[in-house]
């Protein structure tokens, strides 16, 4: 439901801006409270009066109005509850992806805390541009929705990926921001995520594969469900949630320890180090005095079993495992060992999924051995699927 929402809506200087009308209509109608930031670019395209006569309101362009106040980026920030950019240009696209607030729409969203939603439109070429894309995935994995540009006929007159997506798509995506069930609401969640490094000397460590990747999806779903999120982190990622960074797996397991005790849940996608050196040099080995080096490496405490250990009633565990081969078989294996709640097991011999791709596939096994199979999607869908399996959502 919009309505009593108050959105924001950007446009910025693409030929779709035209389109955007039909939009601002279609959530007042819905009884949703409307303003509109251009960038001077969209000035060429379509005129503020438009706009003005249809929110009754002045439309923002202007980056040093208002500044003996309240600046405008900041006072627009604490009015929206929700920010739709539309149509959104590559040049604008690139700018958020990279921090740059040079105007007033740019700087509002450099600002902008609250849910983002973003519906570019552009010819297929500058859609296609390999630094347009990076700039998507990279806003689409910070937590930004990214209502993606239809195939056909566009202005400049040829065909392919880059028209606006509908007027009515993009305002369900604003809907379903807010009448989304906030099912993990109240709940603390503890989530591991990345490859923990074990020191062989200061420079070098032995490492694994794993990015990050989907501990990150799953605490940026969990988060944007409502839960309490606690990401304990081998990456240093920036989140609008607490994030612990942990790079050795005896730092991942105090940590672990200390915040499960008060949580309901852990959710343990890290690939922690089963073994690490038995002592790290403390300077660093230089290669001209030795010529052959024997580690000698020692076991890491096992985090998840432990942790299965001391759970209380009421609290749950999902453990993840990665295998080569014999998925089903070793990861049921894993889940009478360990004895945890959940195991998600991915299979890391497929190139296109798992370590540090963008995507997964991966079966999921409860402690009475039912097995779910989560068909190949982004971590991001995943993610989502994941917990909706684990909590029950109509709780
Ligand atoms: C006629 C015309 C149409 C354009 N249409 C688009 C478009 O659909 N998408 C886009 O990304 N850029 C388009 N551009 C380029 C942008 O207007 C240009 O990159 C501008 O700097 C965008 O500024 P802004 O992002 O601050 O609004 C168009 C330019 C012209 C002259």
């Amino acid at each position: 439901m919009v309505r009593g929402k108050n959105i924001l809506i950007g446009i910025t200087g693409g030929i779709a801006a035209y389109k955007v009308c039909e939009l601002i209509r279609l959530f007042q109608k819905n009884e949703a409270n409307v303003k509109v930031v251009m960038t001077p670019a969209a000035l060429e395209f379509v005129t503020p009066l438009t706009f003005e006569t249809l929110t009754r309101d002045k439309v923002f362009i202007e980056q040093f109005a208002n500044v003996e106040k309240k600046p405008e980026h900041i006072a627009l920030c604490d009015w929206a509850d929700v920010f739709v950019i539309a149509p959104a240009t590559a040049n604008t696209i690139g700018k958020i992806a990279n921090g740059i607030a040079d105007n007033l729409m740019t700087s509002l969203a450099c600002a902008f805390k609250k849910p983002f939603v973003l519906a570019p439109a552009m010819n297929t070429g500058m859609w296609e541009n390999e630094f347009v894309q990076q700039n998507i995935s990279r806003l689409k994995n910070a937590g930004y929705k990214i209502v993606e540009p239809e195939e056909g006929f566009l202005a400049c007159g040829t065909n392919g990926t880059g028209r606006l997506a509908s007027i009515e798509e993009i305002y369900d995506t604003v809907e379903k921001l807010f009448s989304e069930k906030k099912y993990l609401l109240n709940k603390k969640i503890v989530i591991t995520a990345g490859g923990t490094k074990e020191n062989i000397d200061p420079v070098r460590y032995i490492g694994n594969y794993s990015s990050g990747k989907m501990g990150e999806a799953i605490a940026d779903r969990a988060f944007e469900l409502g839960a309490e999120v606690v990401l304990i982190s081998s990456v240093p990622f920036k989140k609008p949630y607490r994030v612990i960074l942990a790079v050795t797996a005896k730092e991942m397991s105090e940590f672990v320890k200390q915040e499960f005790r008060d949580a309901d849940s852990l959710i343990m996608a890290a690939a922690v180090a089963d073994y690490r050196p038995f002592e790290a040099a403390e300077e660093k080995i230089k290669k001209e005095d030795v010529e052959e080096i024997t580690l000698r490496l020692v076991k890491n405490p096992d985090i998840l079993s432990e942790m299965c250990k001391i759970k209380k009633d009421g609290q749950n565990i999902l453990g993840f495992c990665a295998e080569s081969e014999n998925l089903e078989e070793n990861a049921k294996k894993k889940i009478i060992k360990k004895g945890c709640d959940y195991i998600a097991a991915n299979d890391i011999s497929r190139k296109d999924i798992a370590f540090s791709s963008d995507y997964n596939e991966m079966i999921l096994i409860d402690k009475n051995l039912n097995i779910r199979h989560l068909k190949k999607d982004t971590k991001k869908n995943i993610a989502s699927e994941l917990l909706e399996l684990v909590y029950d959502k109509d709780n």
